[in-house]
């Protein structure tokens, strides 16, 4: 089935939300990092103006910016209104009210679509979808990150990940994904037989980190190359 616009309701995080929910140190900023299902975060805006090496890999990348700024514009009401209806389910410290989710999310999709027609020119967002293999020889990466896509979509199922997994650990010597609840906030099935699948070949650990938004996401899930 083609991937189309309609599907998606693009929503985007910062460099600084980032490096909370990774734990990302300065030396790990320093590493050559590949970011799965980055969408329009500004992430790789926001490091690539440091000096910064970062690929991000997204299906919605086939769009245009034109395309994705108004796919934005149409969904967003909807993702403050589902959140406003729920908001006993996050955690209100670091952002403290609706109005101020919707100024940050809005400011770092506003980043990422000045940064992505430059960008996507220049191979720093890549248009591709998870399981598929990626361009990239073995082990091109240091870091492989998924922010809010892997685990967060169980729904996906075991299959999808085994394979996405096993794809971002042969570019990278570690990957790291958070959070590690699925939708409804809840550990899934699926994150123990992931663990217990590749805890035989990789170094495989769960990790608390200083970001919680999502009640209860407030973990990372790492493996490394034995
Ligand atoms: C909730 S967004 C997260 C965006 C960003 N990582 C962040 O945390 O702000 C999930 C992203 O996963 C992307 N995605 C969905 N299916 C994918 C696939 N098969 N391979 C790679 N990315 C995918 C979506 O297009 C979307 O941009």
């Amino acid at each position: 089935m083609p991937f189309e616009l309609k599907q998606t309701v693009p929503w985007g995080r910062t460099l600084a939300e980032y490096k909370s929910l990774f734990s990302l140190t300065e030396s790990d900023l320093d590493k050559r990092i590949i970011s799965f299902g980055d969408g329009p975060a500004s992430f790789n805006k926001e490091m690539t103006a440091q000096n910064k090496q970062v690929v991000s890999i997204d299906p919605i990348y086939r769009f245009s910016a034109s395309d994705l700024r108004q796919r934005i514009a149409e969904t967003k009401d909807v993702v403050l209104k589902q959140t406003r209806n729920n908001l006993d389910n996050f955690v209100w410290t670091k952002i403290r009210n609706i109005d101020e989710l919707e100024r940050t999310r809005l400011s770092a999709m506003n980043d990422f679509l000045e940064d992505f027609e430059n960008g996507r020119k220049s191979g720093r967002y890549i248009n591709h979808e998870l399981p598929n293999q990626t361009v990239f020889e073995d082990q091109s990466f240091d870091l492989a990150l998924s922010s809010h896509f892997l685990i967060l979509y169980a729904q996906l199922g075991f299959e999808f990940h085994r394979a996405s997994i096993t794809e971002m650990l042969r570019v990278a010597r570690e990957i790291r994904i958070f959070p590690i609840l699925d939708l409804d906030a809840q550990k899934p099935a699926l994150l123990h037989e992931l663990i217990h699948h590749f805890e035989k070949d990789f170094l495989v650990h769960i990790e608390k980190v200083d970001y919680e938004f999502q009640k209860g996401g407030n973990e990372m899930l790492i493996l490394k190359q034995k």
